[in-house]
């Protein structure tokens, strides 16, 4: 949808123009065709059906209706308020990465937009530490040490420096928590004034934190439902730039595919485990190995596993009873705060890259992420319950026998332990 906080792009502009240049390059070099496309490369089909026939030109796409629109402008949903994703960009190979760039930015030539001047603060290159749980090796990503804590800077710098080259000067987001924070930080670091909708529970550490970097801060009363619903009516005024609606935050929680791909020496893990709420790791790593794939730097993908609360667990519902539309769940409070989405808008691709990854869904009482949670402080490793997720998860389908200990698995643990302390301290029953 377009908005009226939108002014003219500043000088420098962007263009996708050395993205397809590589891309017609590779092809020549490698050979590549359409016979390499796998069915899971494009699990969204009308991606797959716009890719083959308009390669030239990057969109935003209804991937439901397969309606496109040009990139030129900015726009955060379809006319009929669906969510967009963009049509497929070629991916890049290893000789693209800008190595003396150390931040997702080494990765910009993957962008569906070149821009000059990028809002970046250092994101991304997370450590990768081996570690061992339950007797088993295991890769913990520790994308908590990007600059606001979570792994959320990835797609807010991404977003804002795209939206910034396209015109927009100030944004709208909701959030229950680390997503505003985000948001936030890097309006600030780029000029940009931004407004975040927050839940009336939201923990203080994250609103506090909205608050310093400037943004306007509004609570609302009601579910985390309720917020977004105010926020959709608010978008009439100021651009949506919501982490959960923009297909630019998508394109920055790519890098992570990436990233790994890097981290392993140009190899991909047999397996993710990420914590989800609406997807956006989950379809992050879609696109960016996905891209790789087509760029043919992997013949292989990693099996993507999304880890949801029992108590607010549509997805893996969905999953676990083979449905590829919301099934009926009772929702409850959870210590998983940052994955109780009860609603997720993209439900149906985030399903259909699970299925298509042959990964799965695993769902977890709030015992089992609280054990998780403490378990990982034990080694050193403090984060959110809702980022603990991943290991208790881990522990689970290692159990079950769906991944075995010889495999490569990472688990992305998202968030800061910082940022929970009330809810750290409950586990530990300390008073505050
Ligand atoms: C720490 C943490 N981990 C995971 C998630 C889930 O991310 P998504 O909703 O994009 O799946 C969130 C969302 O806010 C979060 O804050």
């Amino acid at each position: 949808m377009r908005s009226p906080s939108v002014s003219k792009p500043s000088g420098g502009g962007f263009t996708n123009a050395k993205a397809w240049k590589c891309f017609n390059e590779l092809r020549t070099r490698t050979g590549l065709g359409p016979e390499h496309r796998r069915t899971w490369l494009d699990p969204f089909p009308c991606v797959a059906q716009e890719a083959q026939t308009a390669p030239m030109d990057t969109s935003y796409l209804d991937p439901r209706s397969g309606r496109i629109f040009p990139l030129d402008q900015p726009r955060w949903c379809g006319d009929d308020r669906a969510p967009l994703l963009l049509t497929s960009l070629p991916g890049i190979s290893r000789a693209e990465i800008d190595t003396a760039v150390r931040s997702l930015w080494r990765y910009r030539m993957a962008l569906p937009m070149q821009v000059d001047d990028p809002i970046s603060m250092g994101e991304g290159c997370t450590p990768l530490i081996r570690r061992s749980l339950d007797g088993a090796p295991v890769l913990l990503k520790c994308e908590w040490f990007m600059p606001t804590g979570s792994f959320k800077d990835r797609g807010a710098s991404v977003m804002l420096s795209l939206l910034r080259a396209q015109g927009v000067r100030a944004v709208l987001e909701d959030s229950s928590g680390n997503g505003g924070a985000a948001v936030a930080a890097y309006a600030a670091a780029g000029g940009l004034q931004a407004t975040i909708m927050a839940p009336a529970s939201t923990s203080p550490a994250k609103t506090v934190q909205m608050r310093a970097h400037g943004a306007r801060v509004e609570l609302i009363p009601g579910t985390r439902q309720d917020t977004a619903n105010a926020a959709a009516r608010r978008s009439e005024t100021v651009f949506y730039a919501s982490h959960n609606w923009h297909p630019f935050f998508l394109h920055g929680t790519k890098m992570l595919a990436y990233e790994l791909w890097e981290d392993l020496g140009f190899r991909v893990p047999d397996n993710i485990i990420t914590p989800c709420g609406a997807g956006s790791n989950v379809l992050g790593c879609q696109i960016g190995f996905s891209e790789l794939l087509r760029s043919g730097e992997t013949e292989v993908v990693p099996r993507i596993f999304a880890a949801q609360p029992a108590n607010c667990g549509p997805i893996a519902a969905a999953f676990l009873t083979g449905e590829d539309k919301p099934v009926a769940v009772e929702v409850r409070p959870t210590i998983a705060e940052g994955t109780a989405i009860a609603q997720p808008i993209r439900l149906t691709e985030v399903l259909g890259t699970l299925r298509e990854t042959r990964g799965g869904a695993v769902m977890l009482s709030e015992e089992e992420i609280a054990a998780a949670t403490l378990e990982l402080a034990g080694i050193g490793i403090y984060v959110e319950p809702t980022s603990a997720q991943a290991a208790a998860a881990f522990r689970k389908l290692l159990a079950a026998g769906t991944i075995t200990p010889e495999q490569t698995t990472v688990l992305v643990l998202t968030g800061s332990g910082l940022k929970a302390t009330p809810r750290i301290a409950e586990l530990l029953g300390v008073a505050l």
